[in-house]
């Protein structure tokens, strides 16, 4: 059977014969291919500025497990270090940022991105990459959320609570509109870069969305995101994809974001979503963790997610991305399920 449509097929909004799979972080730590282009690289930031490395990389999982679509090796972080924001990648602790965003004086030293300069390693990125697949499956592009980006450069890293952020957002503080709205007008730009370079398909990728009640969300977050997705979908044909984590309270107001597919995590049912908001196309939704149980039981649960979704435009994920420790064998199960092979 030819699976190369059908993802493009879904976005769509078709019920497509089979449910095309992909998985977040497909390209990762947890594949040996990977590692060794990776520590071939001194630092991650070296690495994702190397178009043929990112090519490389994210045809490994398509080669290996037969994905039915490609998303570019890259990070939701690159736009940092040409808005003049000191990014870092540290083992075990993740992004760290030196110099944060929290007063007028740090955000006037913020400079205004020339995306097609400052970062044309994505643009090549892209092309390589679609050289590599050679039509086999479709590629999508991507960006962070204003939100979640946003938090990164406020809270100087990774954070459980955001509390920084939602401390600028609730006190009014108009550094947080400011910086808000400067990224989602960098981000609109850079996915029509990424569109002009060759993707098929983006995601915006807003994870911490879900951190915010349904009022908060609806006037600090939605607004920034909206605005990319329509004026994405205005001048351009490719669907868009937004993708929250813990959201779960939040699909009756992000499904007025004008996404063509949402994307769901694991800690809600799909009967609930779907019941909740019908008329959406949606991603996901299988926990991570589940990779680690034995095949048997992540072929159920896989199952059950069919089951729901057998008469649905759907596309199959996790509810959220691999992590270096999960088992190659789960993620070829989860698969082989999917395409019933
Ligand atoms: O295969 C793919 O999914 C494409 C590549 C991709 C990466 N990051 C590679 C990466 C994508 C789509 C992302 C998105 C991303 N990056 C998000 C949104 C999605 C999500 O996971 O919620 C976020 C929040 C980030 C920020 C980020 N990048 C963090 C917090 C970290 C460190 C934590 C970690 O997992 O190590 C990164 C680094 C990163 N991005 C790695 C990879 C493969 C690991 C770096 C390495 O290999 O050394």
């Amino acid at each position: 059977m030819d699976r190369s449509d059908l993802f493009l097929r879904a976005c769509a909004g078709e019920v497509t014969e089979s449910k095309p799979v992909w998985v977040m972080r497909q390209a990762g730590r947890y594949l040996p291919e990977y590692m060794k282009v990776r520590n071939s690289f001194p630092s991650f930031t070296d690495f994702y500025k190397n178009p043929e490395a990112c090519a490389e990389v994210t045809w490994q999982p398509i080669e290996r497990f037969g994905f039915d679509a490609a998303i570019m090796f890259s990070d939701i972080l690159t736009l940092l270090e040409p808005m003049g924001v000191d990014l870092e990648f540290v083992k075990g602790k993740g992004p760290v940022i030196s110099n944060p965003v929290r007063t007028l004086d740090d955000m006037e030293r913020i400079t205004s991105v020339d995306v097609e300069k400052d970062l044309d390693f994505v643009g090549g990125a892209v092309k390589a990459i679609k050289k590599r697949l050679d039509g086999r499956v479709p590629l999508m592009g991507f960006a962070g959320g204003p939100l979640t980006v946003g938090s990164y450069i406020i809270e100087g890293g990774s954070s459980k609570d955001l509390s920084l952020t939602k401390k600028m957002a609730f006190s009014r503080d108009p550094i947080y509109k400011l910086l808000m709205d400067q990224l989602a007008a960098t981000t609109v730009e850079y996915l029509k870069f990424q569109i002009a370079s060759g993707v098929d398909a983006v995601v915006v990728m807003d994870s911490w969305a879900g951190h915010f009640s349904r009022e908060e969300y609806r006037e600090f977050v939605f607004p920034y995101t909206q605005k990319i997705i329509a004026e994405i979908q205005l001048s351009e044909s490719v669907p868009v994809i937004h993708y929250a984590n813990g959201a779960s309270n939040l699909y009756p107001v992000m499904q007025d974001l004008g996404a063509d597919v949402l994307g769901v995590d694991w800690r809600v049912s799909l009967n609930e979503i779907i019941a909740e908001c019908p008329d959406m196309t949606y991603q996901g939704n299988l926990d991570p963790c589940m990779l680690y149980a034995p095949n048997a039981e992540i072929e159920r649960r896989t199952r059950e997610i069919l089951e729901i979704v057998k008469d649905r435009p759907h596309i199959m994920n996790l509810g959220h991305g691999v992590t270096p420790t999960m088992p190659i064998s789960g993620v070829e199960t989860f698969v082989k399920t999917i395409q019933g092979r």
